[in-house]
């Protein structure tokens, strides 16, 4: 089996890796870098629960190859929460019950950072379309929904924003 070094941003941190070809990127992540936020909840590339930020944008990680990540910067539910303080993502979904099991919530919550970017104000047909790759098995979406409306809205008025936290501190960390 082939394998590859790759040097890997993820939280802001460097990692470099020697790992073969074939390796998922939710793998690297849960198993070798030991952050286990992000989920594996299928394995038909459609619940969602692995969503994670890869160079900004959100993917879903048991799909592509770790491989695929090299040089990039990747940001998981576990590198949202910033100073001791959830992310206003991450409060919002509390606040509103966003969740109950909580396993769809990691990647969900990357989802709806991503949805924020693109619409800031969105409708609820633009939720719906920018979150029907997250499957919850247990909220029925409705409090899911609250929480982006109350998210766009406290934005609006100026609230807590969204920003991802800086990963200006990023250090090496090697085998
Ligand atoms: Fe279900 Fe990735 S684990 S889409
Ligand atoms: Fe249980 Fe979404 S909160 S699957």
């Amino acid at each position: 089996m082939s394998t590859h070094n790759i040097s890997v941003t993820v939280n802001g941190t460097v990692y470099e890796r020697e790992v073969e070809a074939r390796l998922l990127l939710v793998h690297l992540l849960r198993n070798h870098l030991q952050l286990t936020g992000t989920h594996v909840g299928c394995d038909t590339s459609q619940c969602g629960a692995c969503t994670v930020l890869l160079d900004g944008q959100a993917v879903k990680s048991c799909t592509i190859f770790a491989v695929r990540a090299d040089q990039g910067s990747v940001q998981t539910i576990e590198g949202m929460a910033h100073d001791g303080k959830l992310h206003p993502i991450q409060d919002a979904m509390s606040e509103y019950h966003g969740l109950q099991c909580g396993y769809c919530t990691p990647g969900m919550v990357m989802s709806i950072h991503q949805l924020l970017q693109r619409y800031p104000d969105p409708t609820d047909e633009e939720i719906g379309h920018q979150l029907e790759g997250n499957i919850c098995r247990c909220t029925g979406y409705h409090n899911i929904f609250k929480a982006v409306r109350a998210l766009a809205k406290s934005s609006a008025d100026g609230g807590s924003g969204l920003n991802v936290p800086s990963s200006e501190t990023a250090q090496s960390k090697s085998l």
